[in-house]
């Protein structure tokens, strides 16, 4: 067996399949993650929160993400590896991405997340056209919290959406193979879906998207605080991880997850 890649993604958007992801950080839970099947495993700097228990990503260091990308390549066998880039590791230039992204590939990552749209396309062609793979993320980016003023609903208005569309539509031109739609109407998602060439992946966003991630610590109930609408418990009517994992996989493959009551 062999990990998937971003070619395997293109083919299941192109098949119809949706593409089911999680975030994961520990060999554990990717064990557990391997066997359900799960398509693309995400070490998230959603770690800051979940495993750190800070109030946002900001602090998140590249060798906490190296460190965990280790771990869950060790447990896991076949999903993609994909590592976010943490908020200071890459927005200076495409130089410091380009050399910060290394450890986090040499740790195991086949690709990486890093936030934004337009403004990081030099980023993503200089990162992708160097062999490494870029994920672009735009809508709700939590490394720009205080710039947003809130974890909050990207897109709503008509500026807003048409930003968001050319956003990711630059992050594709500049060669990104995939990207995060996070938080932003169910309208608007579809729309981005339809109108790009590569997967999407929604979160907060459109089961119309070519597939779906959550934090692993939010779907299994485990995370404290509140919790967003796009959040669905898949512990509710399973007796054990490895069969809320499961669950989550077959929900995101045959479309009734997310339901219209997860978005926007
Ligand atoms: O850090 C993270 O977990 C993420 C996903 C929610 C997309 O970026
Ligand atoms: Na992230």
């Amino acid at each position: 067996t062999r990990r998937r890649t971003h070619v395997d993604l293109a083919k299941m958007r192109a098949d119809g399949e949706k593409i089911a992801m999680l975030t994961c950080y520990d060999a554990s839970f990717a064990q557990l993650c391997d066997t359900a099947d799960v398509d693309v495993l995400l070490i998230g700097d959603s770690l800051g929160m979940v495993l750190q228990g800070r109030d946002s990503t900001l602090a998140v260091t590249l060798a906490d993400v190296a460190y965990h990308t280790a771990c869950v390549v060790r447990g896991s066998h076949r999903p993609m590896i994909i590592a976010d880039m943490p908020f200071g590791s890459f927005q200076e230039s495409p130089q410091q991405a380009l050399r910060n992204a290394v450890p986090l590939v040499a740790s195991g990552a086949q690709m990486v997340k890093i936030e934004g749209g337009a403004e990081m396309a030099e980023t993503t062609r200089f990162l992708s056209s160097r062999g490494i793979p870029v994920c672009g993320h735009v809508g709700l980016t939590p490394q720009s919290v205080h710039q947003i003023g809130g974890y909050r609903v990207q897109g709503r208005d008509n500026s807003g959406a048409v930003r968001l569309l050319a956003d990711a539509l630059a992050q594709q031109e500049a060669g990104a193979t995939l990207i995060v739609l996070e938080a932003i109407p169910e309208a608007l998602a579809a729309e981005v879906t339809s109108s790009l060439a590569i997967p999407t992946i929604g979160i907060g966003a459109s089961r119309e998207c070519s597939g779906q991630v959550l934090v692993l610590h939010d779907m299994l109930d485990i995370s404290t605080g509140r919790k967003a609408r796009f959040v669905r418990n898949f512990m509710a009517g399973e007796t054990t991880i490895a069969g809320a994992i499961v669950a989550y996989v077959a929900a995101v493959k045959n479309g009734s997850f997310p339901g219209p009551e997860h978005c926007y």
